[in-house]
């Protein structure tokens, strides 16, 4: 999987990405991260790639043709179209389901809007996607584009060591996951549960299972009334 994140603030997501399991995965060459600063493709010498709304309002518009060339420059290299995602609270909302989705493509495109938005005029043009992370405004687009990197990346096959854990975590089966304990067996005066102890595989994944619908249906019982729990969130 190759990244291509275009934005204002490469050094934020290069930072942000390169620990931890993603930039493990990065240091091993199954993923890649390449953040495109579109600042670099201003058609002026001092790097202004904003300019005021027209029709009037508060704040700038970042400009049609430095995104777009932005784009060019990671586009034209590669041999498919690939996927634009455009990160905007007036996206579909990102779920497990569109990470294994996109975690099928072999580039994808992040772009990340600052200031009031950008030109609508290159968003027809070039986005295939638009996103969002959840229903509030944040300053930019870059910590979306983090997030949804981090999520497609544990549904590339080798980001993760043990192939189970991806299967296992929370919202895979559509439920949230089981609560887990290590050592001590005692810690402030809670004990570990007892079933955990007694080494009886069926009974620990009987209780397992049990106990994730409950607190499914304790935290979350949105997820019980969608009918594809079966599968993924
Ligand atoms: N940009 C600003 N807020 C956002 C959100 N909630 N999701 C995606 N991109 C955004």
């Amino acid at each position: 999987m190759r990244y291509h994140v275009l934005t204002l603030f490469p050094e934020m997501v290069l930072a942000g990405l390169h620990t931890s399991i993603i930039g493990r995965a990065a240091d091993r060459g199954i993923i890649s991260l390449n953040a495109v600063n579109i600042r670099d493709y201003a058609d002026n010498d001092y790097g202004k790639i904003d300019d005021y709304p027209y029709g009037g309002g508060a704040g700038m518009v970042m400009q049609a043709e430095p995104v777009y060339r932005a784009y060019e420059a990671v586009a034209d290299s590669l041999e498919k179209k690939p996927r634009v995602l455009h990160m905007t609270p007036q996206g579909r909302v990102f779920s497990q389901e569109m990470a294994q989705e996109l975690a099928l493509e072999e580039d994808l495109i992040f772009l990340c809007g600052h200031y009031e938005g950008i030109d609508e005029r290159v968003l027809e043009e070039i986005v295939t996607d638009h996103v969002s992370i959840g229903d509030y405004v944040l300053t930019g687009g870059e910590l979306p584009a983090m997030v949804m990197i981090d999520a497609i990346s544990r549904m590339v096959p080798g980001v993760l060591n043990n192939k189970e854990s991806a299967q296992f975590d929370s919202f895979q089966n559509g439920l949230l996951e089981y609560p887990q304990y290590s050592r001590p067996q005692e810690w402030h005066g809670r004990r570990v549960p007892e079933i955990l102890l007694s080494g009886h595989h069926a009974n620990v994944e009987a209780w397992r299972a049990q106990q994730s619908y409950l607190r499914t249906k304790e935290r979350r019982p949105d997820l019980l009334k969608q009918d594809n729990h079966k599968n993924i969130m």
